[in-house]
């Protein structure tokens, strides 16, 4: 049986979200947003987060990769398994992910978004986990960052379990 230990408090994920909605919505005032979730590990978090923001035209997508299946390292061969169908050429996009870890998987989809043509692409990851990273990706707007470790909950999974979880713990196999 795994040990869990409280990374961060639901509590706290609140508060980090209502501070970078506060961000967010500032930023893109009197702009149309296009916010594109990554499947699966960002869906509470761009639940929670969309309805903080302060802005009138936000559309959401939703872009799907590969992921780790039962392992709890990445893999480089990024896959993309679902595309967007929203129309993104000469729009504002804030591509919203669970974790930003090796930046392999980010690399990847901006890459293929920008095939798209949008006007800007900005990141918003729920963690920024750097330790790891093997290639250069900005965050921009970030609720933690978090040094090293295996996490799970509120969107997180180990092979499929532990998304339902309401906070996030480091999770020890
Ligand atoms: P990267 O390509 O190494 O940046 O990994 C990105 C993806 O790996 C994220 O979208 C997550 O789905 C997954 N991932 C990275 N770290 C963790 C973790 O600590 N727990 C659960 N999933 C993770």
């Amino acid at each position: 049986m795994p040990e869990f230990i409280p990374v961060i408090k639901k509590d706290d994920i609140q508060r980090q979200i209502t501070r970078i909605a506060a961000a967010i919505s500032a930023d893109y005032q009197g702009r149309e947003l296009i916010m594109i979730g990554v499947l699966k590990g960002a869906f509470l978090f761009l639940a929670d987060l969309v309805r903080e923001l302060k802005l009138e035209k936000i559309k959401i997508d939703f872009l799907q990769a590969s992921s780790y299946g039962a392992d709890t390292v990445s893999s480089e061969n990024i896959v993309l398994k679902k595309d967007i169908d929203v129309d993104i050429r000469g729009k504002d996009v804030l591509v919203v992910e669970d974790i930003v870890d090796t930046g392999l998987t980010m690399a990847r989809l901006i890459e293929h978004l920008k095939r798209h043509d949008p006007n800007s692409i900005r990141i918003c990851a729920m963690i920024d986990k750097r330790e790891r990273r093997k290639v250069a990706v900005n965050v921009d707007y970030a609720c933690g960052c978090v040094e090293e470790g295996f996490l799970v909950g509120y969107g997180l999974d180990y092979a499929e379990n532990y998304r339902n979880l309401p906070e996030i713990y480091h999770m020890k196999l």
